[in-house]
């Protein structure tokens, strides 16, 4: 994926202030593992190029079946009915550093553009707008935030992402303290009253000052237990 070409298209849209550069070839890694089809992202740029790729890539493997050894595979995936992927972007493109308004030009020289839903507008209050055909959510990536942010999002968006197994990613909260507090506060639900309800997990960037974490948060309230093998 890091051919010249799509380097050179998305070096414009990274910004040093955000902090990406690493999380952006996470995440494609990332959505490459986990397959997810419906994303909805709050806050865009540099990271929305490697996510459309991502996206892209899953669907051409996923048509061409032909060429994986189905002996190896989950039968359940390939067997699906196909269901095209797509990338929202939420972002109202105001913040002085903002790469979103790069975001469409660059997934059209890149030919990423069909996965693209791009929604110029403030994310406060705009959740019921995102089409019902495109739910639930497999992945909800959040890169932007204060405490208040984070509870609008809790409360509006995190019921559009699927209970069986969607995620939810979250930028930045381990070593600042609106991100600190809105943790400690999921980490309280999920002693409480929703432990079968998550699983959470954080990874630091520890070389790092700010935009250093990645919070990973997955549904499992209605995921059954499916076992593919019994032997090592
Ligand atoms: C941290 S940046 C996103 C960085 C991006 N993911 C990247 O990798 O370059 C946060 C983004 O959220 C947007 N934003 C901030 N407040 C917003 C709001 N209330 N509604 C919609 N977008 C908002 C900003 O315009 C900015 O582009």
């Amino acid at each position: 994926m890091l051919d010249e070409k799509f380097l050179k298209v998305t070096k414009k849209l990274f910004s040093p202030t955000f902090g990406t550069e690493n999380l952006a070839p996470y995440l494609y890694s990332l959505i490459r593992l986990i397959r997810p089809r419906k994303i909805l992202e709050l806050g865009g740029g540099y990271t929305s190029i490697f996510i459309l790729k991502a996206l892209s890539d899953n669907e051409l493997l996923f048509k061409d079946s032909s060429s994986v050894d189905l002996s190896l595979q989950n039968e359940h995936y390939f067997n699906q009915t196909f269901n095209p992927s797509k990338l929202h972007v939420i972002d109202n493109c105001k913040d002085g550093y903002t790469t979103a308004n790069l975001i469409f030009d660059a997934s059209k020289k890149l030919k990423l553009d069909p996965f693209l839903e791009f929604h110029e507008t403030d994310y406060f209050g705009y959740a019921e707008n995102i089409p019902k055909s495109e739910l639930p959510l497999d992945l909800l990536w959040i890169d932007c935030g204060s405490l208040n942010t984070y509870h609008h999002v809790m409360r509006n968006y995190f019921p559009l992402v699927n209970r069986a197994g969607g995620i939810v990613l979250i930028h930045s909260l381990i070593t600042n303290l609106h991100g600190a507090l809105f943790l400690k506060q999921l980490k309280l639900a999920q002693a409480t009253k929703e432990f079968n309800d998550f699983e959470l997990i954080s990874l630091l960037e520890p070389h790092k000052k700010r935009q250093n974490s990645l919070t990973m948060l997955r549904f499992t309230t209605n995921e059954l237990t499916t076992i593919h093998s019994t032997l090592p």
